[in-house]
C-alpha cells in the first residue's frame, strides 16, 4: 500500500512516500481502517522532528507511518473487539499511521461518525475537537462569567477553544502574529485579538481586566509566552500549556508561580483525557454534534494528497497555514 514513513528524524524532506509498505496486520484489540482522509496537525511536525523519541506517554518509535488522526471505514476486526465491525464508519487519533491506505488502530481510540458528518470533516475534528473539548471542559471547567486568553487562536486547536469557550459562557481574548490571524480569532468569536508583542499582550490583558489578569491561559507556545502568560493571570488563576511550538520552558523554578500570584500551572496531554473507549466516543460525540448544530465551525483549507504533505509540514512548520489541511487517501464518504 502507499504510506508515508519515517526512517530518521528531521525536516520536511524525512518524509517518504512509499508504495511497497504492508498492509498492517490486525492484531486481537485493533481494527484495520481503509483510510478516506488523514489529518495534518502540529504534533506529526513534532513527531518527524524527534520531540517524541523518548516519550512515554506517545511511545511512537522508528522507522514508523506518520499521521496519528484520520477516518474511514473498519475493514476487519480484531479477535478482540467487541461493537466494532466491517462496514462501519469511525474516526480516531492518537494512534500512528494514518498517512497511508491502510491503518492498524486500537478499538480504544475509535469513535464512531455519524451519517451527517462526511468522512474528510471527521478527520478534521477528531483530533483537535477532542483536545479542546477537554481543556475546555475537563482541564479549564469554564463556566459562565469566566474570561481566557487563547494564544495562537488561529490555530487549529486555538479556533476550537475560542469557539468552546464562548459556548459555555467566557469571556476571550486571543494572541495571533499577523492582523490576518487576529482577524480569524475575531471571527470565532474572541473579544479582541491582539499580537503577543514580546509580550506586552500581557499588559493589554491587565488593562482590559482592570489589573486583574484573566482566570484561564491557553498557552500553545511555550518558552516565547509562559512567562508573560503568568503575568496576564489572576492571582489563583489557571495557566494550561498544553503545547510547545516555540520550544520549552526548560529553566522554569515553581517560585515564579507563588510571585505570580499562587498560580495553578498545567501540561496536560489528551492521551491521560481519552484513557478508554467510552471516554474517545464522549468526546467525540461532543464535538460532531458541535458540527452538526453549528456551535462549532471548522474550515477545511484544503484536501491533499499524499504527494503534497512534504508541502503542506513545511506550510505548518513556516506559520503560513490557517485553516485545517487533510490529505485524501481513500476519500468518499
Ligand atoms: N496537550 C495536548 O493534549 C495537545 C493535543 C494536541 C495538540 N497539542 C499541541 O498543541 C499545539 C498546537 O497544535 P495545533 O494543531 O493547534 O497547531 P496549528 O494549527 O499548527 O497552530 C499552531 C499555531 O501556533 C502558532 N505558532 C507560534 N509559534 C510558532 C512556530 N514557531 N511555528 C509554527 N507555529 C507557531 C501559530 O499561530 P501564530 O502565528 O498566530 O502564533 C500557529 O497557528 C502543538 O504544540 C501540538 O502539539 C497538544
Amino acid at each position: 500500500m502507499k504510506a508515508i514513513t519515517v526512517e530518521t528524524y528531521g525536516g520536511p524532506e524525512v518524509l517518504q512516500l512509499r508504495a511497497d509498505v504492508p498492509i498492517p496486520t490486525v492484531n486481537p484489540g485493533h481494527v484495520l481502517v481503509k483510510v478516506a482522509y488523514a489529518g495534518i496537525n502540529f504534533m506529526d511536525i513534532h513527531t518527524r522532528q524527534g520531540k517524541y523519541a523518548a516519550s512515554v506517554t506517545y511511545p511512537v518509535r522508528l522507522p514508523c507511518t506518520l499521521g496519528m488522526e484520520g477516518a474511514g471505514e473498519v475493514v476487519a476486526v480484531g479477535a478482540a473487539v467487541a461493537g466494532l465491525a466491517p462496514g462501519d464508519r469511525v474516526a480516531w487519533c492518537i494512534a500512528w499511521g494514518s498517512y497511508a491506505e491502510y491503518a492498524s488502530v486500537p478499538a480504544a481510540r475509535v469513535a464512531k461518525i455519524p451519517d451527517a458528518i462526511p468522512f474528510d470533516l471527521a478527520a478534521a475534528s477528531i483530533f483537535q475537537g477532542s483536545t479542546a473539548h477537554y481543556l475546555v471542559e475537563d482541564v479549564a471547567q469554564l463556566r459562565p462569567g469566566n474570561c481566557c486568553l487563547v494564544h495562537a487562536a488561529s490555530g487549529s486547536i486555538g479556533q476550537l477553544l475560542v469557539q468552546m469557550a464562548n459556548s459555555r459562557g467566557a469571556k476571550v481574548f486571543a494572541t495571533g502574529s499577523s492582523a490576518a490571524k487576529c482577524a480569524v480569532a475575531v471571527q470565532r468569536g474572541a473579544a479582541f485579538a491582539i499580537p503577543y508583542d514580546n509580550g506586552r499582550f500581557a499588559d493589554r490583558i491587565l488593562e482590559a481586566t482592570h489589573g486583574d489578569g484573566v482566570d484561564v491561559v491557553f498557552d500553545s507556545l511555550g518558552k516565547a509566552t509562559l512567562r508573560d502568560s503568568f503575568r496576564a493571570c489572576r492571582t489563583r488563576g489557571l495557566v494550561v500549556n498544553y503545547g510547545n511550538v516555540s520550544g520549552s520552558l526548560a529553566d522554569l523554578d515553581p517560585i515564579e508561580l507563588g510571585e505570580g500570584g499562587s498560580l495553578f500551572l498545567t501540561r496536560p496531554r489528551l492521551a491521560d483525557y481519552m484513557a478508554d473507549g467510552p471516554t474517545v466516543q464522549r468526546r467525540a460525540d461532543a464535538v460532531f454534534s458541535a458540527l452538526l448544530d453549528g456551535a462549532l465551525n471548522i474550515d477545511i483549507e484544503g484536501r491533499y494528497s499524499l504527494e503534497d504533505v512534504q508541502t503542506v509540514h513545511a506550510r505548518i512548520e513556516a506559520r503560513e497555514q490557517i485553516g485545517k489541511a487533510v490529505v485524501c487517501i481513500g476519500g468518499a464518504r
